[in-house]
């Protein structure tokens, strides 16, 4: 059989990483895929780079519209990122009657309804593997492995540039900017890595994966989103202390009012599994109502993780180039016209447990204080910690771990016990899951 033909948009980290690993495993992945998967075209900025990357074998041009309009191309990969250039190509793609594949978290978790709407009018797919958790197979897992359950909750690590920060400034005490320029030298980051470290990539993830467990749509304005910069070395040391590890997490639970979609530093228990994934691993944990919690783990970021996703998303092309679009796996895993409008709960009404650390004077009566306006606010107390002052100190920190109460119960209470004379500064709050 003819082999299928693709065009590829933008060969850097990961273009480079999916033309390599096509080469390589060609034979392999023909054998699965049912016949040839062939890259001829190549669009990127830098044509002389390319053309070293590619060789002789296919064509290489510095203007994606060819690739978009050339009428030999079944298949459109897009790896160039971003919402501008790279929206226009995929929706000309689209319009063309091309499949597409892309791992354009940020494009889709913006404008991923027009881009699957116009894909179902076009009945063309548009398939999105790499674009969470990397190599991990979670789309392909909650789309089609998970299909029999009612999703509770997913919660993931789901940006491996914040998560090899994080390992790595606490196991070698290395700061944050010697971290992160290592994480883009190694191709972790985003072009913008302000996306990895401020939340908004794990955010783009946790849109997608909420939109595709609940069969609501991509809706990333409403999602809550905090990165690492503001976490302290001082709260990573007093989490570890009462068990807990500090991980950037993606959060999408359904609740009776609604749905929580946050991404922010969280305190886990350290005896989780998903405590203990380090450096630029994912782990993305689900709960489904029959089968419980499953968990998926893997590279997250990198040129051959990424890449072995998106050739599956080719392969998957393949096999299905020539069926019914009504019998291919709908783009949000449910049917269009099923998807509901289930609410995103603001962040004032997540409920949740809370670590919260204050800086005092060392003086009698301000625990007592502390703890009657937590009850006042019926905040219950689950663990405490107290540090001794330090010697020739009168001030110090009191750390205490809360039951799960309403976000807008705790700021209230916060708000209170900032306002008592010995309490110095800002009270820090972090979110705590136990993910039980
Ligand atoms: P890179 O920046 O390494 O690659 C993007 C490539 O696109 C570059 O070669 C760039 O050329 C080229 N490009 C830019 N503008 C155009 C244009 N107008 N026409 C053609 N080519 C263009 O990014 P990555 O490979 O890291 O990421 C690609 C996508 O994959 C992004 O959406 C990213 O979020 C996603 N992703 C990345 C992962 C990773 O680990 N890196 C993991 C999962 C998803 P030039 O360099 O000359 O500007
Ligand atoms: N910048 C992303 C990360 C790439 O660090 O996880 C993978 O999506």
């Amino acid at each position: 059989m003819k082999s299928i033909k693709v065009g590829l948009l933008g060969i850097g980290t990961v273009g480079a990483g999916t033309f390599n690993v096509l080469k390589r495993n060609q034979e392999e992945i023909s054998r699965r895929a049912g016949r040839g998967i062939e890259i001829v075209m190549v669009a990127d900025l830098d044509v002389a780079r390319a053309k070293e990357l590619v060789g002789a074998q296919c064509e290489v041009v510095n203007d994606g519209n060819l690739v978009v309009n050339n009428p030999d191309i079944d298949i459109v990969i897009e790896l160039i990122g971003g919402y501008g250039i790279a929206k226009d190509l995929v929706l000309k793609a689209i319009a063309n009657g091309k499949h597409v594949v892309t791992a354009n978290k940020a494009l889709l978790a913006i404008h991923g309804d027009e881009i699957f709407k116009a894909a179902q009018a076009k009945g063309v797919m548009v398939a999105y593997e790499a674009a969470v958790a990397g190599g991990i197979p979670i789309i392909k897992a909650l789309r089609e492995g998970l299909t029999a359950n009612r999703i509770e909750w997913i919660a993931g690590i789901i940006n491996g540039t914040t998560n090899f920060i994080l390992s790595e400034m606490r196991d070698k005490g290395l700061d944050f900017d010697t971290v992160l320029k290592e994480a883009q030298r190694l191709g972790y980051a985003e072009a913008d890595p302000t996306f990895d470290i401020e939340g908004v990539d794990a955010a783009h993830k946790a849109t997608l994966m909420a939109a595709i467990a609940f069969g609501i749509p991509v809706q990333f304005g409403k999602a809550h989103v905090e990165g690492i910069t503001k976490l302290e070395a001082v709260d990573i040391r007093y989490a570890e202390q009462l068990g807990y590890r500090i991980k950037l997490l993606g959060i999408a639970k359904r609740t009776p009012h609604g749905i929580e979609l946050r991404v922010h530093p969280t305190l886990i228990p350290a005896k989780r599994l998903i405590a203990n994934v380090e450096g630029a691993m994912n782990a993305v944990l689900v709960q489904g109502d029959a089968v419980g919690a499953t968990l998926y783990y893997g590279k997250g970021a990198g040129a051959e993780p990424t890449a072995s996703a998106v050739i599956a998303d080719l392969v998957d092309i393949t096999r299905l180039a020539d069926a019914q679009p009504a019998h291919r796996v709908p783009h949000l895993a449910f049917q269009p016209h099923s998807m509901t409008d289930t609410p995103i709960l603001p962040i004032s009404e997540v409920t949740t447990s809370y670590y919260l650390r204050m800086h005092v004077a060392d003086k009698l009566g301000v625990l007592a204080n502390v703890t009657s306006i937590l009850a006042e606010s019926t905040i219950s107390i689950d663990a405490m910690l107290q540090k001794e002052p330090a010697l020739g100190e009168t001030q110090t920190d009191i750390i205490m771990l809360t039951h799960q109460t309403q976000e807008k119960n705790v700021e209230a209470a916060i708000k209170k016990i900032e306002a008592l004379p010995t309490v110095l500064g800002k009270v820090t709050k972090i979110r705590l899951e136990h993910l039980s």
